[in-house]
């Protein structure tokens, strides 16, 4: 009697538990750690759930050269800045980019004339988006850039392709724009030293 109501405690528990897991396993969904992953030609396989990552910041109609307003003969742009959740962990413990990390820069295009908008830019469609990841096995100097054409598998940028120099130049920390990126500056001190 005894025996067989501990047996099927134990059993309702391996039920309960191994449903526990599998609901664990669904819940842990694709972004979590596999967020790096290529096909056979070695396009970056398109994260298609960066939108559910860890939010870094949004820049508006940022250029890089003296000659102001490049950007405004194209429109206005905003760029959304977004990282895995296991890398951004990683960064506020240690300040350090762990191997795996994707970065992803999402361009949008920005209306001025909408609804009951009187001034300033809201965000609208997705312009284009691209990848900044580190893979030490796999590339040279650790970090490459992807660029995507809808959500198809990434393309990888040329080491000849400015995307390198300027980030190397001039990204505050591992060639990543973090002097950009308030929320990651706490624990990093070279964080607000971008050039
Ligand atoms: C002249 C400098 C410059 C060049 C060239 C450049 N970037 Fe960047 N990039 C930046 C800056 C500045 C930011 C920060 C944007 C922000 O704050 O919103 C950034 C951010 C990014 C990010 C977000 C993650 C990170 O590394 O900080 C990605 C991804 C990215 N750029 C991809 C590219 C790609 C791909 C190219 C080449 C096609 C490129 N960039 C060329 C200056 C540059």
């Amino acid at each position: 009697m005894h025996h067989s109501t501990r047996l099927l405690v134990g059993a309702a528990f391996a039920v309960v538990s191994i449903f526990g897991t599998l609901q664990a396993m669904k819940g842990q969904a694709p972004e979590e750690g596999s967020a790096l992953t290529f096909d056979q030609s070695g396009r970056m396989v398109y994260p298609s759930r960066y939108r559910e990552w860890v939010y870094l910041s949004s820049g508006f109609n940022m250029s890089y050269t003296p000659k102001a307003g490049a950007n405004a003969q194209q429109g206005a742009l905003f760029d959304n800045v977004f990282v895995d959740p296991a890398s951004y962990r990683a960064f506020q413990k240690s300040g350090k980019w762990p191997n795996g990390t994707v970065l992803i820069l999402e361009i949008r295009n920005g209306e001025t004339k909408g609804s009951i908008n009187q001034g300033g830019h809201f965000q609208s469609g997705i312009n284009h988006v691209e990848a900044h990841v580190k893979d030490e096995s796999r590339f040279a100097g650790a970090w490459a850039f992807f660029g995507f054409n809808g959500e198809k598998n990434g393309a990888l940028l040329p080491k000849s392709a400015s995307c390198y120099s300027c980030h190397e130049q001039h990204g505050a920390v591992d060639t990543t724009f973090v002097q950009f990126y308030p929320t990651l500056q706490a624990n990093n001190k070279e964080a607000k030293a971008g050039r």
